[in-house]
């Protein structure tokens, strides 16, 4: 086990399996106010039930692992070993899977995309008549933009099919469809800490897929009545806590798309100008407070 103690005996600890951008700001927001904190590399862990003494002192724990089922298995231990874990282990549950996500977002009557699924051909084309061509397919499980077809029509989708049959292991057994929305070339993005909306950015691309790590691009979005309302709903849907809402812009409404656990955010501090990993630091040391 790895710790890098910075003040004596921290009660706050931060765990990572990757130190990506957002990592290191959020280690150097630690710093600059002021709150003492332990990094704990997931890698070399070696947690055993009931021995655990020497992690159970953390009474607060922001989970940051790039591996969700890693990230998940944490919150679930640290959470076990009484601390308060930002996510909680059934917030990254939820948002890590889309169904799950739309189950939770239908629940609180907060607005989506039409969704659905289906397990063999003829029901899957049926529920692509009812939503209309172009559909969207996606893996239930997945992130980055991966794995995520537009298909325009009933060849393009027996065609996928007949892949995901042929080459997919069982998370490509459920097929999760969606109506495709026309969005105006760009989706946005809230970041919520809390019961506030912190930030947003409308993530603009020419590929209709638009999320940064395919080459999207962040610009400022003004927050509007309409965009912190449902954002808010969304994230207390999950359960709340430190999340990034994305939401489609369409002739209904905002509607949204997805509830991102574990947010990355190093193009929108310059870009909104707000200081998001200082206001993640605040959240997480309020808690402790909270304890
Ligand atoms: N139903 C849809 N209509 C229009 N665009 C969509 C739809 N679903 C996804 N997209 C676009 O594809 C991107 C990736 O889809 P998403 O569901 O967020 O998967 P991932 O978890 O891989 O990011 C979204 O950010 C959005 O730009
Ligand atoms: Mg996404």
């Amino acid at each position: 086990m790895t710790t890098v103690a910075t003040r004596s005996t921290p009660r706050i600890a931060v765990v990572y399996d990757r130190l990506r951008p957002e990592e290191r700001l959020l280690f150097e927001a630690f710093e600059r106010l002021g709150v003492a904190f332990d990094q704990l590399y997931a890698p070399q862990l070696a947690l055993e039930f009931g021995r655990t003494e020497a992690l159970a002192r953390y009474e607060v724990v922001l989970e940051r692992c790039l591996s969700q089922t890693r990230g998940l298995a944490l919150a679930r231990i640290f959470e076990a070993l009484g601390a308060v874990v930002v996510n909680r282990p059934a917030v990254i549950e939820t948002c890590g899977d889309k169904l799950a996500t739309n189950a939770a977002l239908m629940r609180a009557g907060v607005p989506t995309p039409r969704t659905g699924i289906a397990f063999e051909e003829g029901e899957v084309l049926a529920l692509c008549r009812a939503f209309g061509y172009p559909v969207v397919m996606k893996p239930v499980v997945g992130s980055w933009g991966r794995m995520v077809s537009k298909l325009s029509d009933q060849d393009a989708v027996e065609a996928v099919l007949e892949h995901k049959e042929t080459l997919g292991g069982p998370q490509h057994k459920v097929f999760y469809l969606q109506e495709y929305i026309a969005k105006p070339g760009r989706d946005i993005r809230t970041f919520v800490v809390g019961q506030e909306v912190i930030a947003a950015i409308y993530r603009t691309s020419q590929h209709w897929i638009t999320n940064t790590a395919r080459g999207g691009v962040a610009a400022n979005c003004p927050l509007s009545d309409e965009l912190v309302e449902v954002s808010l709903a969304a994230a207390q849907a999950v359960g709340g806590g430190v999340l990034a809402i994305d939401l489609l812009e369409s002739d209904r409404g905002l509607l949204v798309n997805e509830v991102n656990h574990t947010m990355e955010f190093r193009n929108s501090v310059t870009t909104t100008g707000v200081d998001i990993p200082a206001r993640v630091v605040r959240y997480v040391a309020e808690q402790l407070v909270a304890v």
